[in-house]
């Protein structure tokens, strides 16, 4: 595969490229070599830095008062970054952490931080196993063969975070589609429309449904996080409405999807590497490594943008005061000069410095959970497994951010 520079810089912006790894990680590696701080134009899009080297996501998550999330956390094309901006400008737009910088986003994350705590976490253990195990007997009913990617994967992450939010499961499948919406907005199997507008009537959807949820709290507190929330202060005063709700809305969808591509990927990596998955069989105490390195592996997070208070000096190259730049975390974690063999699989990677959950102020809230729930599951399935094997062809999801495999078709046997 040939691929010119400009060729690769564009595929960081084309949701295709990110459902074929090869071509993908052509690209990333191409930048990386050639010209790790590249100017992407790409049709459709306003121009961004792409940043591909570990060293330099790390810079610029470490900058973060020189590198802002606001006013463009995300890769959106144009026209979205054009309305996104409007709806900012008018206060009715989405705010999530993602969107927000210190002071607000100090205040606001604490809010939540003290649920993510690893030692909270914990006490979650106990549940999460039993979601675990039921996943895993799911998949003994299913038979012998299913897509484990909609029959298991991802019920059982977006299970575990509505179960901590305190959500009643008859709503479930409505939480599953709508988050399915949204984030798999870029892929057609999964989108419900083209257009902003009808984006935005799924997030309006979100909105009051947990509105609905919001009053409930306030009237009666149950001590879930969805409680915290709702009658959380700041100041002294509870948060407005589009603050309230996008805190679910980020609570909800980033748990969810990102956990389900790393276990899915996860598995599809042991079936492909026969002797990594029995090298974890003989030695379950690997399973925490292992569980990094199918983060690793799989990155399920894309790209989260920065935009430049200043000029900024970056490997010889100037980042003038207002452009965005993409950091690239598949490229970062499969960097030649941080991992010893990145295009390995290997359950026992020690030390593993992947960036998948970011670095710094904006480090995922939810990194000790995911780690738990992907372990939790693993530790169920391995032992009960007698074999198992692919049938079919798997297929990944054609998304610039959270994805990952959206079809594994498997044959297996357990106990
Ligand atoms: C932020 C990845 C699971 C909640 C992030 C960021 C990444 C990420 C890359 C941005 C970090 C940055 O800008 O430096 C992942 C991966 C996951 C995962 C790979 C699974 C393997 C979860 C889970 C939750 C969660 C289970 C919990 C509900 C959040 C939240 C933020 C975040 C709330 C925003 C934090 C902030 O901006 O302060 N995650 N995540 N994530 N994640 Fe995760």
């Amino acid at each position: 595969m040939t691929l010119t520079l400009e060729e690769a810089g564009r595929a960081l912006a084309d949701p295709a490229a990110y459902a074929d790894d090869a071509r993908l990680h052509a690209a990333l590696a191409l930048l990386r070599r050639e010209d790790p701080v590249h100017w992407v134009e790409a049709p459709g899009y306003n121009p961004f830095w792409a940043i591909t080297k570990h060293a330099d996501v790390l810079e610029i998550e470490r900058e973060h008062t020189v590198f802002l999330n606001a006013p463009r956390p995300l890769l959106a094309s144009a026209v979205q970054d054009e309305i996104n901006k409007r709806r900012a400008e008018q206060g009715v737009g989405l705010r999530t952490l993602i969107h927000m910088d210190d002071p607000d986003h100090r205040v606001i994350r604490a809010i939540g931080a003290d649920w993510f705590r690893p030692k909270a976490m914990r006490a979650m253990e106990p549940r999460i196993a039993e979601l675990a195990r039921r996943y895993v007997d799911r998949m003994a009913i299913l038979g012998d063969t299913c897509d484990f990617v909609q029959q298991v994967a991802v019920h059982y992450p977006l299970y575990v975070i509505l179960s901590l939010l305190g959500l009643p499961e008859s709503d479930f499948d409505r939480m599953l589609k709508l988050t399915q919406e949204l984030f798999g907005s870029d892929d057609g199997d999964l989108r419900r429309g083209e257009t902003p507008e009808e984006l935005l009537a799924v997030l309006m959807e979100f909105f009051a449904y947990f509105q609905e949820i919001t009053e409930a709290r306030r009237a009666r507190p149950t001590g879930d996080l969805a409680s915290a929330i709702a009658n959380a202060r700041v100041d002294g005063e509870p948060l407005n409405d589009f603050d309230t709700a996008s805190y679910y809305v980020i609570i909800a969808t980033a748990g969810h999807d990102t956990t389900s591509s790393t276990i899915a990927g996860g598995l599809h990596a042991l079936i492909r590497h026969p002797d990594q998955l029995a090298r974890l069989r003989d030695d379950p105490g690997l399973l925490p490594l292992a569980v990094d390195e199918m983060i690793r592996w799989v990155t399920p997070v894309k790209e989260f943008m920065r935009t430049a208070t200043r000029d900024y000096e970056l490997r010889g190259v100037t980042i003038r005061e207002g452009d965005a730049v993409l950091l690239s975390y598949p490229s970062a974690n499969r960097d030649e000069e941080v991992f010893d063999d990145p295009f390995r699989f290997d359950v026992g990677r020690d030390p593993n410095k992947h960036l998948a959950f970011g670095f710094g102020v904006h480090y995922c809230l939810g990194a000790a959970l995911a780690r738990i729930e992907a372990r939790a599951f693993f530790e169920e399935l391995l032992p009960r497994l007698e074999s198992i094997e692919l049938a079919g062809t798997p297929e990944s999801s054609a998304t610039t951010f959270v994805g990952g495999l959206k079809r594994l078709p498997i044959r297996y046997a357990l106990r």
